[in-house]
Order: structure tokens, then C-alpha cells, then sequence
């Protein structure tokens, strides 16, 4: 069975064409950061604006790179929430609109699934149960992952996500909109303290007492003092120093999550370790993961750094096994902003 994949649940609209048989077959992402950028986040009506001008000429695109004709498309899967209203509501329509015309069933598939499911795309792959850890830029969760469709969330945050902590300090930094990415390329420029100063050593919240939920609003705030207090000192703050808050910022971010995780792994007994979402790029976390996983003979997997943000092609792959499964959409043309993933 071959689908058509499409993604366009905030800023990014994803297109991807996934093959049972053969697997990825090809895949295209076009960003809108340079549309946000100038006011600091996502403007939601120019993201649904910008998802109707380059959706289907990417669709195009895609079909011309593969050679395939529509005729071989047999489901096409989309992004059903959650997300942005209007973006959401532009993927879907356009979605149905395609299986209608061509003949094929369609179905909705929810986000957090694909960026959960996203390193089944590659080889070798994680096999059911397994612990998720999931972090992207609205989300970060712990999930026992029984089967597909079946997710117990062990943990979450109670307030801002880690991907939403690194772009608010990466602004704080002056890194701009989004800044996640730019924050961790600072970080890795550290070698050592600011000469004379102590070393920062900023909070790892909520680990202090049992349990695997998280907090990310007081490490943001704390950094964000330390911040004003060296500039109030020294004014504009030179690179050495952001540099240094950056590294401290990450490292008791990712800390946080690797004594979570620790404890998860504990509790449910699995041995296999999914991370996902925009920060599994980050390359502190993947290189504390490859340490945990060899000192407690544990199986980690990653999507490709492609597959972290989001992307078309794990939209495709969820869509693909749900209609192996026979699911698929009914009459009824509904979007879920909201939508618990463990509601599915
Ligand atoms: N190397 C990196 N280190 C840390 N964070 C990163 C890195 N690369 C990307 N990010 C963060 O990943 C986030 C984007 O990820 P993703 O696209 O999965 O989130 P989203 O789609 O906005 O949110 P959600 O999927 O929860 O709706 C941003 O917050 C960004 O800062
Ligand atoms: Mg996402």
C-alpha cells in the first residue's frame, strides 16, 4: 500500500509518500520560520494562509520526484490535531479533497502519534512495548507505548514544554525565533566557566520528590534572573558568557530528563527507549541517552534529524498502518486542536 502523507499542524507544512512494501519512498518539508520570525512565534492565520500557497504545489513536487501517478496512491493521511485550528483545517480538507478525486481512502492521524511513532521509519526499528520519551516544541511526555493506538502517559509537564524552555531562553539570549537549535549550537562552544566566575549550576526541576512529571517554567525563570544580573553588571553580556548560560541552561535541562527517564525505565521494566520530537535533535541528549543505554543494557532509538520536527513521512507511516488495520475516515469532516493521546 502506498500513502500520501501530509503534515500542517502549526508552521511546517510536511509532505511524504510511504510505501508497506518499500518503505520511505520521498518526502518534502517546507518551513515557514522566516514568515514568523519577525514577530517572535507562530501568527496562526499566516501559517494557514502560507499551508494553502505551497501545499499541493509540494504534492506536485513529490509525485514528480517519485514518478508515480496519482492512480498508485491508495490512502492519503493528514494530520487530524492537535494543532492550530486553520492549519490543521487547510491539511485535512485538502487531504480529503485528494482521496475524494482519486478514488482512495483517507484518515486522520494524530500528531504526537507521528512524532512518536517517526523511528519506525528507519532501521533497525523499536518493537512494541517500549518507553517513549517524547519533547518537542508543545509537549513533553513520558509513554508506556503497548501497541499501536496504545499509550499510558506516565509523565508529563505542568507547564511549559523543554522545547518551549530552550526557545524562550534562546530568545532571552538574543538567538531569535526559533531559537531551540541556535541555543544548543551556542552550548556546544562551552570549554569552561566565564574566568573567575563560579560555574552555573541552574535548578534540575521537580526531581527532588518521586514521580515522572515536569516543570520547566522555574528553570526558564531562574535563568532568566541570572541573566539580568550579569547584565545589570556588565551590560551587553559578551559571547563567553552566553555561552556559559546556554551550556548550563541545556545541561539541566537534559539532566532533568535523564533522571526521569532513569526512574520510568525503572518503574516499567522496559528495555527499549524511543526519543522524539523537535530537542531529541539536541546532541547533549543523545549523547547522555548513548551512555545510559550502555550502562543499563538498554536499546535506544532516534528518528534522523529530518524526522524530529515536524515532517510528512510519520504522518504517512501511522496513516499507512491504520488503514492496513482497516481503519479509515467516515463522512463526518472533523479536526481535534485539542486531543489527548491517550484518548485514541
Ligand atoms: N538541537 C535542538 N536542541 C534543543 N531543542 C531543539 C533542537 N532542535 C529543535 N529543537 C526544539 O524543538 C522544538 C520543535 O519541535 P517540534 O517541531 O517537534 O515541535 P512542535 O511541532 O512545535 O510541537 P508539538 O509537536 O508538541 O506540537 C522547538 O521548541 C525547538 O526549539
Ligand atoms: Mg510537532
Amino acid at each position: 500500500m502506498i500513502v500520501l502523507g501530509i503534515e500542517s499542524s502549526c508552521d511546517d507544512t510536511g509532505v511524504a509518500l510511504y510505501s508497506s512494501e518499500h518503505g520511505l519512498l520521498a518526502h518534502q518539508v517546507h518551513a515557514q520560520n522566516a514568515i514568523h520570525a519577525p514577530y517572535g512565534g507562530v501568527v496562526p492565520e499566516l501559517a494557514s494562509r502560507d499551508h494553502i500557497r505551497v501545499a499541493l504545489p509540494l504534492i506536485h513536487e513529490l509525485l514528480a520526484s517519485t514518478g508515480l501517478s496519482p492512480k498508485a496512491i491508495q490512502g492519503v493521511a493528514y494530520t487530524k490535531g492537535p494543532g492550530l485550528a486553520g492549519s490543521l483545517l487547510v491539511g485535512s480538507l485538502l487531504a480529503r479533497s485528494l482521496a475524494y478525486a482519486w478514488g482512495c481512502p483517507s484518515i486522520g492521524v494524530h500528531h504526537l502519534e507521528g512524532h512518536l511513532l517517526a523511528p519506525m521509519l528507519e532501521n533497525p526499528q523499536p518493537s512494541f512495548p517500549f518507553l517513549g520519551l517524547l519533547v518537542s516544541g508543545g509537549h513533553t511526555l513520558i509513554i508506556a507505548v503497548k501497541a499501536l493506538g496504545e499509550y499510558e502517559i506516565l509523565g508529563e509537564t505542568l507547564d511549559d514544554a523543554v522545547g518551549e524552555a530552550f526557545d524562550k531562553t534562546a530568545k532571552l539570549l538574543g538567538l531569535g525565533y526559533p531559537g531551540g537549535a541556535k541555543l544548543a549550537e551556542l552550548a556546544k562552544l562551552f570549554v569552561a566557566p566565564v574566568s573567575g566566575a563560579p560555574a552555573l549550576n541552574f535548578p534540575r526541576p521537580m526531581t527532588d520528590r518521586p514521580g515522572l512529571d515536569f516543570s520547566f517554567s522555574g528553570l526558564k525563570t531562574h535563568v532568566a534572573v541570572e541573566f539580568k544580573k550579569q547584565t545589570a553588571l556588565l551590560g551587553e553580556l559578551p559571547e563567553s558568557h552566553k555561552i556559559a548560560i546556554a551550556h548550563a541552561f541545556e545541561t539541566a535541562a537534559v539532566d532533568t530528563l535523564l533522571i526521569k527517564i532513569k526512574r520510568a525505565l525503572a518503574q516499567t521494566g522496559y528495555t527499549q527507549l524511543v526519543i522524539s520530537g523537535g530537542v531529541s535533535a539536541n546532541i547533549q541528549l543523545r549523547t547522555k541517552i548513548a551512555e545510559l543505554s550502555q550502562h543499563h543494557q538498554i536499546c535506544a532509538y532516534f528518528p534522523r534529524f529530518e524526522f524530529c520536527t515536524d515532517n510528512g513521512a510519520m504522518i504517512a507511516y501511522v496513516g499507512c498502518q491504520r488503514l492496513l488495520r482497516g481503519e479509515q475516515d467516515g463522512l463526518d469532516l472533523t479536526i481535534h486542536p485539542r486531543w489527548p493521546l491517550n484518548s485514541l
